[in-house]
C-alpha cells in the first residue's frame, strides 16, 4: 500500500535576520491542513556543509562528509519539494546551490514548486533554480507562489503580515493541489519499480 507523500518545504537562505522564515510559516500553515500529504519544515541551517568538496559527484558516489550523508538522508526520505527562496543576484543563494550539489539520486523522479520573494516575486531566482532541478531529474511544476515588492516590503518595513495579502493564500492553494498529483503519481510509480525491481531494470535497459 502507498503511503502518503511527504513533502519537504526547504528554507534556502541561512543569514541570521533573514526574511525566509515568515514566508516559510505562512506556506506550512495552509499545507499542514492537507490530508493528502504530510509536510515538513527542512532548514538548511541544519545542513551546515561546507562548499562542495567531494572526490565525486554525489551522482557516482555516497558524499564522505556526514552533514551530506545526513542531508542526502534527508532528501532521500522525501516525495516532493517546496523550496522557500529569495533571489540573490538574480539567482538562488549560494547555500541552496551547495546543498543541491551536494545529493543527486535522492532528487530524481520527485515534482518541486516554490514560494519565492524579491522586487520581482524572487522569479529570476526560481527560472534558475528550475534549470539547476532538470539536471538533478526533478519536475518543477508550473504552479509557484511569488512575493512581489508590494508585499515584501509591506511585511519588511511597514508591519504587515500574510493576512493583509489573502490573495497569496489563492495562489498556495493550486500549487499545493498540483504538487501532491505530482508526488502521489511519481511517489506511486516509484513504489511500483521498488516492488517489482527486475520489471524496472528491463524497462530501464530496453
Ligand atoms: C547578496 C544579496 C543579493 C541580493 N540580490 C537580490 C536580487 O537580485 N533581487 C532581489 O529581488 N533582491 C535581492 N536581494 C534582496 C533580498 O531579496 C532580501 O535581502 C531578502 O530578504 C533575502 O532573503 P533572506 O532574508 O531570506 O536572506 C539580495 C540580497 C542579498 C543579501
Amino acid at each position: 500500500m502507498t503511503t502518503l507523500p511527504r513533502i519537504g518545504i526547504v528554507i534556502s537562505t541561512t543569514r541570521p535576520t533573514r526574511f525566509a522564515n515568515r514566508p516559510t510559516q505562512w506556506v506550512y500553515e495552509i499545507a499542514r491542513k492537507r490530508t493528502d500529504a504530510v509536510f515538513e519544515i527542512v532548514d538548511l541551517r541544519d545542513y551546515p556543509l561546507p562548499l562542495f568538496e567531494e572526490e565525486v559527484s554525489p551522482r557516482f558516489g555516497t558524499p564522505r562528509n556526514e552533514v551530506a550523508k545526513r542531508w542526502a538522508e534527508k532528501v532521500a526520505s522525501l516525495d516532493g519539494f517546496i523550496f522557500v527562496t529569495a533571489e540573490y543576484n538574480h539567482s538562488i543563494s549560494g547555500a541552496l546551490k551547495n546543498a543541491l550539489d551536494y545529493a543527486y539520486n535522492e532528487f530524481n523522479r520527485k515534482p518541486a514548486t516554490f514560494v519565492a520573494y524579491g522586487a520581482v516575486g524572487g522569479a529570476r531566482a526560481v527560472e534558475q533554480l528550475r534549470l539547476i532541478l532538470a539536471e538533478l531529474q526533478v519536475a518543477s511544476l508550473k504552479h509557484s507562489v511569488h512575493i512581489g515588492m508590494i508585499e515584501f516590503l509591506g511585511m519588511l518595513q511597514q508591519g504587515k503580515t500574510f493576512a493583509d495579502f489573502p490573495y497569496l493564500d489563492a495562489t498556495a492553494e493550486p500549487m499545493l493541489d498540483e504538487l501532491v498529483w505530482w508526488a502521489t503519481a511519481l511517489k506511486t510509480a516509484t513504489d511500483k519499480d521498488r516492488a517489482e525491481p527486475e520489471e524496472a531494470l528491463e524497462k530501464a535497459a530496453a
